[in-house]
């Protein structure tokens, strides 16, 4: 009999068996037994994934004109979320949440986005960036059990411009290369002095990690040294890399997160999506402690934990984070508000409506467009809990404000990656906060976003 693959009972019987006979039963299961079943597994879950990705999302390569990233890459257009069937954007800002709950017309963009694999959870690299790694430094980040999901013209510039906070008339000091352990201190020997060096080193330095040892549940074909700091930060960036939070359970509720560019870390006060740490050193620490181990003390001992010393490491890490600098942002004068000789009228309406009826600079005030607070935007008002692949949609919580700055050089938006283009954040907000925009409106919105 052949199978099909796309079958739902098929991929849900695969669910309950991984689930069975998951990282509880790895230590019964030889590495190659768990490389086959793995990899056996793998079509069913990514096509279900992938599905779910047609569902909620146009996915085409739609550049908007006349806009890019700080080196040229095109920022991508359009309201990106699929509309139900039968309905329009404003006819939904018309309807309450209680009206949408119960008709069941959140858009399913909208609702949060799970993991690749969500049962599987753990770190995920997009493929460029797991493509010059190897080069550079012969270090594989490729997963054999699963694949990074979004396509490359949705995800940030690679490899990302580097500005630094005390050097602005350098520029990007990037020169265009991936900094790993190959070309960090030819890059960087002339303009950092050797503290921030060090920092810079361990920031490129592998550790191991829970997917990336040397143990036989990892999930490298080869035993590997772990993952560095600026492989997901890529450049004090981001490549969008993603995984599962360590911080809540069961696995079901654990939200999928982005991984947040490090550019402005200097002017913020929370870190995390919720973790709200208090400052750059507490995460640093906390990243390779228990993030990098699901929150998992005990696995972490197994693998290698590699703690880090406060005073000679952590500092020296944490002050290289606080050089990143935000991209320049041309239009913008000293008060982070638009320059009216260089900005459009469009760019200004958008501004004028950003402070007045869109709401949005009560939580992101400029001149970084953050509050440096968390905000919770109960978007369970709208739709009732559901399973959606593994991941249980259901209420958020408070999340860190995130800061606007250079935010078109950021997408994917939101902690879980769910909103593909500003655009579609307008219309998230829009109707989260019940601000009725029109169309002109949100356009508008959205020309001012991008000058930020
Ligand atoms: C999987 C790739 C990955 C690796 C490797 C990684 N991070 Fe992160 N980092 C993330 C994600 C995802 C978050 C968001 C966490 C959350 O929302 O709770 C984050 C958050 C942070 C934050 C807070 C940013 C903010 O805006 O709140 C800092 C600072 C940080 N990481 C530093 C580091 C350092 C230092 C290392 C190395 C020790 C490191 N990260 C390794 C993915 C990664
Ligand atoms: C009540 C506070 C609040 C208001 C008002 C608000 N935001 Fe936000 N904003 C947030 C929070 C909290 C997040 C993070 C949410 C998440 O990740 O789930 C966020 C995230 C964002 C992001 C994505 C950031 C990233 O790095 O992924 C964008 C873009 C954004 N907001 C734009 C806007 C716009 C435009 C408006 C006005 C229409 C607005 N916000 C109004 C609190 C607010």
């Amino acid at each position: 009999m052949k199978i099909k693959l796309h079958h739902p009972w098929f991929v849900t019987a695969l669910a309950a068996l991984g689930l069975l006979i998951g990282t509880s039963a790895a230590a019964d299961e030889d590495f190659s037994t768990l490389v086959r079943r793995l990899q056996g597994e793998k079509p069913a879950f990514a096509e279900r994934h992938q599905k779910l990705l047609a569902e909620r999302y146009d996915l085409a390569d739609r550049p908007a004109k006349d806009v890019t990233m700080a080196r040229g890459k095109p920022v991508q257009a359009g309201v990106r979320v699929k509309l139900p069937e039968g309905t329009t954007w404003d006819k939904l800002a018309a309807m309450s949440p209680d009206i949408i709950k119960s008709k069941e017309l959140w858009p399913t963009g909208f609702y949060p986005l799970p993991h690749p694999h969500h049962e599987a959870g753990g770190m995920v690299f997009p493929q460029p960036l797991i493509d010059e790694t190897k080069k550079q430094t012969a270090r594989d980040l490729t997963r054999f059990d699963l694949d990074f999901d979004l396509p490359q013209h949705l995800l940030p510039e690679f490899p990302a411009p580097i500005y630094l906070t005390t050097r602005p008339d350098l520029g990007d000091v990037s020169q265009g290369q991936l900094v790993t352990v190959a070309n960090f201190f030819s890059l960087f020997k002339d303009i950092l002095n050797p503290k921030q060096l060090e920092g810079l080193r361990l920031l490129v330095t592998p550790f191991p990690q829970q997917q990336f040892n040397a143990t036989d549940d990892r999930r490298s074909l080869h035993p590997s040294l772990g993952v560095g700091c600026f492989d997901c930060h890529a450049n004090g960036h981001t490549v969008a890399a993603t995984h599962t939070v360590g911080d809540i359970r069961p696995d079901e509720h654990r939200h999928r997160i982005d991984t947040p560019s490090l550019r402005g870390v200097n002017i913020q006060r929370l870190f995390g999506s919720q973790r709200a740490l208090k400052s750059v050193e507490d995460f640093t620490e906390f990243e390779q402690r228990a993030a990098y181990f699901d929150g998992d003390i005990t696995t972490a001992a197994k693998k290698g934990i590699n703690p880090l010393e406060r005073g000679s490491q952590v500092h020296f890490m944490a002050e290289f984070q606080a050089l990143l600098d935000f991209p320049p942002a041309p239009k913008l004068n000293v008060f982070g508000k638009l320059d009216d000789t260089k900005a459009s009228e469009a760019e200004i309406r958008g501004q004028t409506l950003f402070f007045g009826k869109a709401q949005c600079a009560t939580c992101h005030p400029p001149p970084y467009y953050t509050d440096n607070n968390m905000h919770n935007l109960r978007v369970e008002r709208f739709f009732a809990e559901k399973m959606i692949n593994g991941r249980k949609a259901s209420a958020d919580g408070p999340i860190k404000t995130f800061p606007l700055r250079g935010i078109k050089d950021s997408p994917p938006y939101l902690h879980d990656d769910r909103l593909l283009t500003l655009e579609d954040t307008v219309e998230f907000f829009n109707l989260v906060l019940e601000t009725h925009l029109t169309e002109e409106e949100k356009t508008d919105l959205v020309a001012f976003l991008r000058a930020l």
